[in-house]
């Protein structure tokens, strides 16, 4: 009975679940067809034109199809004169030229056009370059020549033609951010590079966009654009050193850090910690999210992070340091203080 129930449940479930699920596929800060640069433009256009092109022959098929049903009682061949003897010209263009133009076609206009669009310059001709390490999960951005590492979110200047080069610290990841280029591989052993711009000042996010392991799903990225005044400061702020504890408890959370193994996994420029395992952990204070954006980062998902890390993301590098309630509060106010 209740067996009977529970399937009755899923039925009716099933509706909403997959309107939500095609929902969720469309539209949305992660979808190529809302582009918001001129390479994801290109890319959307090129979508576009081969979603018309498929279904246009689509339906010749469902048309032949359908012919096929409606004469089915009568002998003899379809569209053909007298529907005695196939017609070899017909086969000829609609078998043999006809898809060889299409391909041919789409490859050139792929290769030669939108690729060169999507593809990141070299480095010499982008005002900036930045580098992106795809790590067991989560990303690496650092800022060369400014000292600014940070994590899970990569800022970049509104309008301006930023060069990413691609690394991994470990397995073969993706970078992709959806409404602003293609993807691109994360390979051990070697450098990609991807060109990142938008038109627009917001937040668009990003996905690894290649199977990385149990955690694969929650390996997101924000990348924030900005205009260029808010992106300097931001820049100068992430290039500093960590700030100071201020407040009694906050520099009870630093002693605990420092009590706790924490440093031989986190760096906090500033700070004796040099860990490179994790995140860089200088000015995570400022940070929307933590762990990939898994979570929000408050203070009650720092402390459900710090209680069992393996339970919020199983699997992740974190261990669970078995910290008593009163080292999670002190080390939460000490984290939220690294602005
Ligand atoms: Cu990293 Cu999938």
């Amino acid at each position: 009975m209740r067996m009977v129930r529970r399937t009755g449940d899923a039925a009716r479930l099933a509706v909403p679940l997959g309107l939500a699920l095609v929902a969720a596929g469309c539209g949305g800060s992660q979808s190529t067809l809302e582009p918001r640069s001129r390479a994801s433009d290109e890319i959307a256009t090129l979508w576009w034109w081969m979603l018309v092109i498929a279904c246009v022959v689509f339906a010749g098929a469902l048309g032949l199809i359908a012919i096929a049903w409606l004469r089915r009682r009568r002998p003899g061949l379809p569209l053909v004169e007298g529907g005695k003897k196939l017609n070899l010209r017909l086969v000829v263009l609609f078998g043999i030229l006809i898809p060889i133009t299409v391909n041919v076609a789409l490859f050139i206009v792929a290769n030669f056009f939108v690729i060169q669009q999507t593809e990141a310059p070299a480095a010499t001709t982008t005002p900036m370059t930045i580098q992106v390490v795809g790590r067991q999960w989560f990303w690496e951005v650092r800022y060369p020549g400014t000292g600014a590492v940070t994590a899970n979110e990569i800022h970049i200047p509104v309008r301006t033609r930023v060069n990413v080069v691609a690394t991994t610290g470990d397995v073969i990841h993706s970078f992709w951010v959806p409404q602003l280029n293609r993807k691109i591989d994360m390979i051990p052993g070697r450098r990609n590079r991807v060109l990142l711009s938008a038109d627009r000042p917001g937040r668009y996010r990003g996905q690894c966009a290649e199977f990385c392991g149990i955690e694969h799903a929650h390996m997101a990225m924000y990348v924030f654009v900005q205009t260029r005044a808010d992106f300097d400061r931001w820049l100068r702020g992430e290039a500093a050193a960590a700030q100071s504890p201020s407040g009694a408890t906050a520099r009870a959370g630093r002693n605990a850090f420092f009590g706790n193994q924490c440093a031989s996994c986190h760096a906090i420029r500033g700070t004796p910690a040099r860990g490179q395992v994790g995140p860089d952990l200088t000015h995570v204070g400022a940070r929307s999210s933590i762990a990939a954006l898994s979570l929000p980062n408050t203070a009650d998902a720092l402390r459900a992070w710090l209680r069992d890390p393996q339970h919020v993301k199983p699997g992740n590098r974190m261990p669970d340091l078995d910290l008593s309630e009163r080292e999670i509060r002190v080390l939460v106010a000490y984290l939220e203080g690294l602005k």
